[in-house]
């Protein structure tokens, strides 16, 4: 574990914090800077060239390096903007307006997927969310009983972005199968920090971005959809890179690509993608499987100390069942988080989850304590030292 802290030279940032936000936003390597510095010297020096000397590839190409960590098909991975895309490509594939027209989700889903399953409503989809009892956990057996016949897609995330619950994807998946209904998976929360494989796990789509564990950025969203599929799915939402010949600019209607580039639609986020690959290439290095070991470990390290202190935890006790993430909630998490920022701790809040830590493979462990040693500093310094719910 400790030869993993060889890596926190490639990413500046760790000199001047304690970084404990890469659930939000991974720290940026060294590499991103030289690969954006390359983006601009193509587009001076190649101009109209780069897009046929590598441009046009890049959603596939660069999909491919995210395809490795998540354990795709080659070819099987494309890139968009965001995880809202994705799931709105996947929704446009489907006719809501029949009787197979519900959505199963959790109600602690990320609420970008819910918001778009929402929106849907308009055209006939039901969208029915499982309840947490505890606000951490979704009971597994809720979802199976809420997919039914009647249930044409089953929307959930992999890892909740509040509690890092981790979900029994494969569960669902075999039970959405059995009646008939495809799966997507919002891998965002586990990408880059949980082993997952989505030809194991059987999902229909995967989505997610890299803003987070795969310190990426932002700009790189990436969509799998599982290749036996591809012949029947026509997204609504689409454009001219999805067409089979993009450049005969034919006037009538679209003729889907055979290839994943059939879930495209308009001109790719290049940049983003120029930015996002040296993240890639370094979580591929290390393996997820060794991110995760060390971030069990540190998790566990981090809810003990936070304990300790008498503060209260919101995340999974069985680190099997927990992703990258501990939520501690104390009095004014909100004003503690921005304090804590103030002071170079590099953290979040969120409402009902608290303030939202987590260490990745470039964190040292005395970082943990000093993460909670200053919250109670905080603490005492002003804010009312009751443990208990966050406030808003
Ligand atoms: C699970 C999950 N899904 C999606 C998102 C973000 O969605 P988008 O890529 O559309 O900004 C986040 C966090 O920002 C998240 O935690």
């Amino acid at each position: 574990m400790e030869t993993l802290l060889e890596w926190r030279k490639e990413f500046p940032i760790l000199d001047r914090t304690v970084y404990m936000i890469s659930h939000s936003l991974g720290a940026m390597p060294r590499g991103a800077s030289r690969r954006l510095q390359e983006y601009a010297d193509i587009w001076a020096t190649r101009g109209i060239r780069a897009w046929e000397e590598g441009w046009w590839n890049m959603p596939v190409e660069v999909g491919g390096l995210v395809g490795k960590i998540i354990g795709a098909g080659p070819g099987e991975v494309v890139m968009h903007q965001n995880v809202s895309i994705c799931q709105s490509i996947i929704a446009s594939c489907f006719d809501w307006s029949g009787k197979r027209n519900k959505v199963v989700s959790e109600s602690l889903n990320f609420p970008t997927n819910l918001y778009i399953y929402h929106a849907l409503e308009r055209l006939g989809a039901r969208l029915v969310t499982v309840p947490s009892e505890d606000g951490i956990s979704v009971p597994v057996e809720k979802m199976l009983a809420a997919i039914d016949e009647e249930t044409q897609l089953v929307s959930i995330s992999h890892v909740i972005f509040l509690s890092s619950f981790i979900q029994d994807v494969k569960a669902i998946v075999d039970r959405a199968h059995e009646v008939g209904a495809m799966v997507v998976a919002d891998i965002y929360q586990s990408a880059g920090t949980v082993p997952l494989n989505v030809r194991e796990l059987g999902v229909d789509f995967a989505t997610g971005g890299s803003v987070k564990w795969l310190c990426g950025g932002p700009g790189a969203g990436y969509l799998y959809v599982r290749r036996d599929l591809w012949p029947q799915l026509e997204p609504m939402l689409t454009g001219w890179m999805a067409d089979r010949e993009p450049f005969a600019f034919e006037a009538d209607a679209i003729r889907y690509a055979d290839d994943a580039y059939r879930f495209l639609n308009g001109s790719p986020n290049i940049p983003g993608m120029y930015a996002a690959r040296t993240g890639y290439e370094i979580i591929s290095e290390i393996g997820v499987e060794n991110i995760r070991k060390k971030s069990m470990a540190q998790t566990s390290l981090l809810i003990d100390v936070a304990e300790e202190a008498g503060f209260r935890v919101n995340a999974p006790r069985d680190p099997q069942k927990r992703g990258g993430t501990v939520a501690i909630d104390v009095p004014n998490g909100y004003e503690v988080t921005k304090e804590l920022l103030r002071r170079d701790f590099l953290v979040d809040f969120r409402p009902r989850a608290g303030i939202r830590v987590a260490p990745h493979f470039y964190s040292k462990d005395e970082e943990l304590d000093l993460t909670v040693r200053e919250i109670r500093k905080i603490l005492a310094a002003g804010a009312q030292n009751q443990p208990g719910r966050a406030s808003a």
